[in-house]
């Protein structure tokens, strides 16, 4: 161990980073071989790059967005020859389906800070009775798709070095839901550093390393052979989506349909945009490619410009739902990865002080690194958006309180409910906002969509009276 510790520590001297090792010389001989580990996975030269470019360049120059334009997207249904096109494609999905071609892939590996997780999101409770998780609701719609389509599904779940021990024994101690192919994959981490470029230490023997963003989990596939088990399988298209929106459609035949219809790269579900300063990314073009730009980076005119008919011009929301190739993962992997941006996000960051102790500061004290998974797309030579209905696509947990909070997750998901039973003809108070004013329940077992859930209710013998409490499975 002498010389490799040697070698290490020169290097970190040589790129400024020799205070990693300030308490070498105190350290037991098991927290320095943790430490070593840890800073040999790190690639200083790389890493000095990414600071480089993160502290003393913007990531995207801004006269990049001058002569950005809106992304066009399928758009839905709003007659019966679209609703006929639309059923064929729905068919064309559907076969793919049943095929086996299709996996399954959540991301899962954040940290959920704004939420203020101790736990991994997904063990979230989310539903308004059961009070069943996010990864529980995934689940079940996924038993509930093997069952419509007579197969087994492919479930990987994206988890890092800091949630990853505990996912796999919530999975372990709910018997994994009944899903029988399920995987665990981690992603990559990046040390946190300081305003100054130097890495944070999160304890004497530890960096502070972080999960480096949703941009890496198409990396984390290839990297530890998923991918090459998956495609083995015949599996061609990666069904993607985030672990923080219990509305997704965990199997969509729709998007899958128009996927293989177009024999697209890339296909993704867009949502309207509410109002101009929506916090949400939008999907533009620029030169034939796809983008999906950020609120932030959005010029402040493109943001309010409005069509003829008087709907926002940059309408098109990224709400984090994709289908991926196969081939094109396998391409990011070996040529594209090295090409996405890192973004730099202010954090504050617990670590130690000078004498080592602990410290949590009381403000932002450095920045972390995080690759986006849209920053892929300009990459893709076919790429299709698909407009949904946000109130059966999206309804994201990303705060403790306010917008996007468990609060109006619950109420979207009983505004949807209600709907489906009124659209099924049951009665069922609601107010202007289509909010019933008790909570209700339908289990992903029994529908996850409007269509399904028409069917099936029309079918039961006895139809329960809908009253407060009410849970249908
Ligand atoms: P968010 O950008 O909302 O981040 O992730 P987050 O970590 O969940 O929450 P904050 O920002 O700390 O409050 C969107 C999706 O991407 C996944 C998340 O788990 C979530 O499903 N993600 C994010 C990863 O898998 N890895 C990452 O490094 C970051």
């Amino acid at each position: 161990m002498d010389n490799t510790a040697k070698e290490t520590r020169m290097r970190f001297c040589e790129y400024g980073q020799e205070h990693v090792f300030k308490f070498w010389e105190i350290l037991s001989e098991d927290s320095r071989l943790r430490l070593l580990q840890q800073a040999k996975s790190i690639d200083l030269e790389y890493l000095s790059k990414i600071i480089q470019s993160v502290l003393h360049e913007r990531v995207v120059d801004p006269q990049f967005y001058k002569d950005i334009q809106p992304a066009n997207f399928i758009k839905r249904p709003n007659s019966a020859t679209d609703q006929l096109r639309c059923n064929e494609i729905i068919q064309l999905g559907e076969e793919k389906i049943r095929d086996g071609k299709v996996a399954i892939f959540t991301v899962a590996g954040g940290q959920g800070t704004r939420l203020g997780c101790v736990i991994p999101k997904g063990t979230t409770p989310i539903t308004p009775i059961k009070k069943k998780s996010l990864f529980q609701v995934f689940a079940e719609k996924i038993r509930a798709a093997e069952k419509k389509y007579e197969c087994q599904f492919h479930w990987v779940i994206l988890t890092s070095d800091r949630n990853h021990n505990e996912t796999i024994e919530f999975f372990g101690k709910n018997d994994s839901f009944g899903i029988e192919n399920i995987h665990f994959i981690k992603q990559g981490l990046m040390p946190a550093v300081d305003f100054d470029g130097k890495i944070l230490m999160e304890s004497r023997d530890r960096i502070a390393m972080y999960p480096n963003g949703h941009g890496g989990a198409l990396k984390a596939l290839e990297q530890t052979g998923m991918l090459t088990m998956l495609k083995n399988r015949g599996i061609d298209t990666i069904s993607y989506f985030q672990v923080d929106n219990p509305l997704v459609k965990c199997v969509d035949p729709y998007l899958v349909g128009v996927h293989e219809k177009n024999k697209a790269q890339i296909t993704s579900r867009m949502v309207k945009k509410l109002y101009p300063e929506e916090k949400v990314g939008v999907f533009c073009k620029k030169d034939g490619q796809l983008y999906v730009v950020e609120y932030s980076d959005l010029p402040r005119e493109c943001a309010m410009a409005k069509t003829e008919t008087g709907d926002l011009k940059f309408c098109a929301a990224n709400v984090g739902i994709h289908l991926f190739s196969v081939p094109f993962i396998e391409k990011f992997g070996v040529t594209i990865q090295s090409e996405i941006p890192y973004h730099a996000s202010k954090k504050t960051i617990p670590t130690i002080d000078n004498l080592g102790e602990p410290l949590m500061p009381d403000s932002t004290n450095g920045i972390t690194f995080e690759m986006f998974i849209f920053d892929a797309f300009p990459f893709a030579t076919k790429n299709i958006v698909v407009e949904s209905k946000r109130s059966e696509t999206f309804s994201p947990v990303k705060n403790a309180d306010g917008l996007d909070s468990p609060k109006t997750c619950k109420q979207d998901q009983l505004r949807l409910f209600a709907h489906w039973l009124l659209q099924a003809g049951a009665d069922i108070p609601t107010d202007a906002n289509g909010l019933p004013p008790f909570d209700i329940e339908i289990s992903p077992m029994f529908a996850d969509n409007e269509k399904d859930f028409l069917k099936k209710w029309a079918a039961l013998e006895a139809r329960p009276a809908i009253g407060p409490g009410q849970y249908i499975e």
